[in-house]
């Protein structure tokens, strides 16, 4: 059987794999990005979707159109868009399932094989699948504690002239990292003056427990250069699928088309359910509530690791999305790590899979903190510490 060349080489995603172990109840998880179970807003859903089949299911359960739920739309772009600093049009926004389907159509409607997209190094997983699908050749900018260095970003942006640069710019996944004002104000800047296509993918920043709110690179974007992705997965529940972008027309036409033939249209009943949601200004209350849990289980997090690890284990307190970063001292092995965590029911993602530059990042390794409850984190996050202290005492 012949498998096209484009999936050669390409892995399948650390993550997915992990899924696998999950099924262990035993297992204490900080390896996905998952929201807490007790974080989604089950008794809400529960009511809409019953009105929804009460009252519109002639339309909900008939094929609908490809740019999305119009009211889901119209919401998007009336209760969530402002809040961005952002107005559109209808044809601005586009209804995807799941913003890892914006990424995929912003694939097939503008990266050919061989074309350069510029990536955060590290970067988020699913992204570095897509465009390794797409055949792109990804080049990395370094992230820092305080995001990107726009001198950085320039000088590659000079060197490359890359088609794409794909960026996370409010609690980066892995790193929870956030790019300040003035880069934001100087990537929009470079989308113009290079002509290159940003996106700005941003699941996380509505969950937020420190620090001021930042406006979108997409708001100090003159070019109509910036396309922005919109997710409800870590806001209201991934298993819905329902994401939206919000960008120039000619390109979310041309995403409307690739959507035709990828899946014709999200599914009506979960988009009606967030439109719904939206549109009973539900959605501000809950995302206080959830920041409120996750700045708790943040918390349980680093302070359990300031009495477990060892002092040399280098990493950020978030105030935001849900991951810590961790960094080992140079010449140490996160994968082995790992899999004495496992052996010892403990899962974590190593980093070195978010690395574009083969054997970077081999020390590194990620934290969720959202998808356990207080006890099992403490107890996790001592059984790491107990083996960092004890890799540590062989290596002398
Ligand atoms: C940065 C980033 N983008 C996109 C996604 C996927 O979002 P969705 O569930 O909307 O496809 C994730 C999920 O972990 C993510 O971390």
């Amino acid at each position: 059987m012949q498998i096209a060349e484009r999936m050669q080489g390409v892995t399948g995603s650390a993550i997915r794999e992990l899924f696998k172990l999950l099924g262990d109840p035993a297992i204490i998880s900080f390896g996905g990005g998952n929201p807490a179970k007790e974080c989604f807003p089950k008794e809400e859903i529960r009511n809409i979707a019953d009105e929804l089949l009460r009252d519109k299911a002639d339309i909900l359960l008939q094929y609908g159109a490809t740019e999305g739920y119009l009211p889901l739309r119209k919401a998007y772009i009336e209760k969530i868009l402002p809040d961005l600093g952002l107005s559109a049009e209808l044809d601005n926004v586009l209804a995807l399932t799941g913003s890892m389907q914006g990424l995929d159509l912003i694939c097939k409607a503008v990266i050919n094989p061989g074309d350069v997209i510029l990536v955060e190094e590290p970067s988020f997983l699913g992204a570095l699948q897509t465009f390794r699908v797409a055949q792109a050749k990804l080049v990395p900018v370094p992230l820092h504690t305080d995001g990107i260095h726009v001198d950085e970003l320039e000088a590659i942006v000079e060197e490359y002239r890359p088609v794409m640069f794909y960026t996370i710019p409010t609690f980066q996944n892995p790193t929870s990292w956030i790019s300040g004002i003035e880069a934001r104000k100087a990537i929009a800047r470079l989308a113009a003056e290079y002509d290159m296509l940003v996106i700005e993918d941003d699941p996380y920043a509505a969950l937020r427990f420190g620090g001021e709110k930042l406006p979108t690179i997409k708001s100090f974007d003159t070019s109509d250069n910036v396309i922005l992705l919109s997710s409800f997965s870590k806001t209201i529940s991934p298993g819905l699928r329902v994401a939206l972008c919000c960008g120039n027309k000619e390109l979310i036409r041309k995403l409307t088309i690739a959507k035709q033939g990828s899946d014709t249209h999200s599914p009506n009943l979960n988009q009606a359910i967030i439109a719904e949601y939206l549109n009973r200004d539900l959605l501000p209350s809950h995302i206080k509530e959830i920041s409120a849990v996750y700045a708790n289980s943040a918390k349980i997090m680093t302070d359990s690791m300031e009495k477990y690890f060892p002092e040399w284990v280098h990493y950020e307190k978030p105030i935001g999305g849900l991951f810590i970063w961790c960094t080992l001292p140079d010449g140490w092995d996160a994968a082995e790590l790992f899999k004495r965590a496992v052996e010892r029911k403990v899962a974590f993602v190593t980093g070195a899979p978010f690395f574009v530059t083969p054997g970077k990042g081999n020390n590194t390794f990620r934290l969720n903190f959202s998808a356990e409850p207080e006890a099992r984190i403490r107890q996790g996050i001592q059984t790491i510490g107990e083996l960092l202290h004890e890799m540590n005492a062989e290596r002398k």
